[in-house]
């Protein structure tokens, strides 16, 4: 098959090449699925760099060479063949969810983090929603967001930040959003009540206190972001300063530290990913209350020019992969 490879850690432009690789192997609980699309997380550009170090030895990565020679996260396509001890899908199933190496004409898939596509979305709007859609709800979960909550949301813009956006006014919250000025527009069009630019204001130091703080991007410390929560409030923490060695951990670990001296209630998340968790967003989406958003797609063939896109850190929603158009 044809597949996007890397043999070694370095810039996604100087280590990604098409190659003609094997099909996977399709294990017991997996199933083999046929890609028609793909899409870039920040997660991806971590792994071709091997960056934040600290993940290689943690076995994350890959001491020398990647974890993962494939690239691509989240997975939309046709079931081709089902392992042994499946029973939850049948070839030629329309399915969506988390196929580490998608950036490939199949990829083997464990059937629980599988789920039927949702029917209104085509595969490649499809691709955009695993990874960014789960975090945004299970992060907003986390902070316990209620209907007569704020919450700020810091990276609005991004692949996880505009389905944030939606979900926090699915529940009923006032929404401030945070992202630069060409993206103003986009967030208040998904719903965001208020939006503050970052290149115009310094959104730690403004007067609002929020219930919630959920950041998907920028570099306030949870120290600084404290500022801004109120005396009970809370911070999700799910991005960090982006050094080679710590990369997103280092907020994440500044937060976990800070947490048991301060009256507000600081985490550190991490999203997990799930058929349940696909299902839960399947209904919000076949209901008309979410929507994929998508910046730019790239063929398979330019796929690493979809991660650099999104290391960049500014895309408008989702940067999407087309394997099979
Ligand atoms: N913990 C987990 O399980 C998990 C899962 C998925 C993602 N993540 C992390 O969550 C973060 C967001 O992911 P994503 O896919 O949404 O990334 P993304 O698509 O690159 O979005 C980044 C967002 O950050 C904003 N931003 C950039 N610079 C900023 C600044 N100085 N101040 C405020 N906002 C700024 C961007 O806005 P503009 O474009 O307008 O500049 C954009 O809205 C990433 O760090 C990713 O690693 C964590």
């Amino acid at each position: 098959m044809k597949a996007l490879v890397q043999t070694k850690y370095g810039a996604p432009q100087e280590v990604l090449a098409m190659a003609d690789v094997e099909v996977p192997t399709v294990g017991p609980d997996d199933v083999l699925v046929r890609v028609r699309a793909s899409s870039a997380n920040p997660w991806d550009w971590h792994f071709v760099r091997g960056e934040p170090v600290l993940m290689r030895p943690a076995g994350i990565g890959g001491i020398r060479t990647p974890r993962f020679a494939i690239p691509g996260g989240d997975v939309a396509g046709t079931v081709e063949r089902c392992g042994r001890k499946v029973t939850e899908f049948a070839p030629g199933d329309e399915v969506y969810g988390f196929g580490h190496g998608a950036f490939a004409e199949f990829v083997a898939v464990p059937y629980d983090k599988l789920a039927r596509k949702p029917s209104n979305l085509t595969f490649e709007q499809a691709a955009a929603v695993p990874l960014a859609a789960i975090t945004a709800i299970q992060g907003l979960r986390a902070g316990d967001l209620q209907s007569d909550q704020k919450v700020l949301i810091i990276g609005a813009s991004g692949g996880v930040g505009t389905f944030a956006v939606q979900l926090a006014r699915h529940i009923g919250a006032e929404v401030t959003g945070v992202c630069s000025t060409s993206n103003v527009e986009l967030v208040r069009r998904l719903g965001a009540e208020h939006v503050i630019d970052y290149t115009e204001q310094d959104v730690a130091s403004g007067p609002a206190r929020y219930d919630l703080a959920f950041q998907l991007g920028g570099t306030y410390s949870p120290a600084a972001l404290r500022r801004v929560l109120t005396d009970r409030g809370t911070l999700i923490q799910s991005y960090g300063d982006g050094s080679r060695w710590l990369g997103p951990l280092g907020n994440m670990l500044k937060a976990v530290a800070l947490n048991p001296f301060v009256g507000q209630t600081l985490k550190a998340f991490t999203a997990k990913e799930t058929t349940a968790a696909l299902d839960e967003i399947t209904g919000l989406i076949e209901a008309g209350d979410l929507v994929p958003v998508i910046d730019r797609s790239f063929p398979l063939a330019d796929g690493a020019a979809a991660i650099r896109l999104v290391e960049q850190g500014h895309p408008a929603g989702k940067v999407t992969v087309i394997v099979d158009p």
